[in-house]
């Protein structure tokens, strides 16, 4: 069994898309071990992002990231870091393959509805960025 960190971004709350994304979630066999529903605070979304702090679209992006509601999750299965990559499509919704979570409710790159981990060590930080053990079940 695998594990991976996940974000309902907020332009996804906000159209409440978030109901139909966890149920895709589910359906595809995933496990959903850690649930919150929280704000960023524009300090949160930067320390989450660090690795992107040197993009041009950092700024942006971390406004976006604090705009409103997000839910934070753990995800488990078999595979379940590239199953959830998979299942969210490309980051560019342009470039997403039909059928996927940022094919169908993406609004650009930055309002790309979903975040997913994208390898060991980086869902290893951010499960721990968000979330204690205890609150893993
Ligand atoms: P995410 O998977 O959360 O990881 C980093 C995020 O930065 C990414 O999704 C996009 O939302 C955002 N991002 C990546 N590239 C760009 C870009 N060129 N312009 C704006 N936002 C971007």
């Amino acid at each position: 069994m695998e594990r991976t960190f996940a974000i309902i971004k907020p332009d996804a709350v906000e159209r409440n898309l978030s109901e139909e994304i966890l149920e895709r979630i589910e359906s595809q066999g995933f496990k959903i071990v850690a649930m919150k529903r929280t704000l960023l605070s524009k300090a949160q979304a930067e320390g989450f992002y660090d690795v992107h702090k040197e993009r041009p679209f950092f700024p942006s992006m971390t406004s976006t990231m604090s705009s409103g509601p997000v839910v934070l999750l753990v995800l488990e299965k078999e595979n379940a870091i590239a199953d959830w990559r998979k299942l969210m499509g490309a980051t560019n919704p342009a470039d997403a393959e039909a059928g996927t979570i940022r094919k169908d409710f993406a609004e650009n790159i930055e309002r790309n509805s979903v975040h997913g981990s994208d390898a060991t060590e980086t869902a290893a930080f951010e499960m721990s960025y968000f979330f204690s053990q205890t609150e893993i079940h």
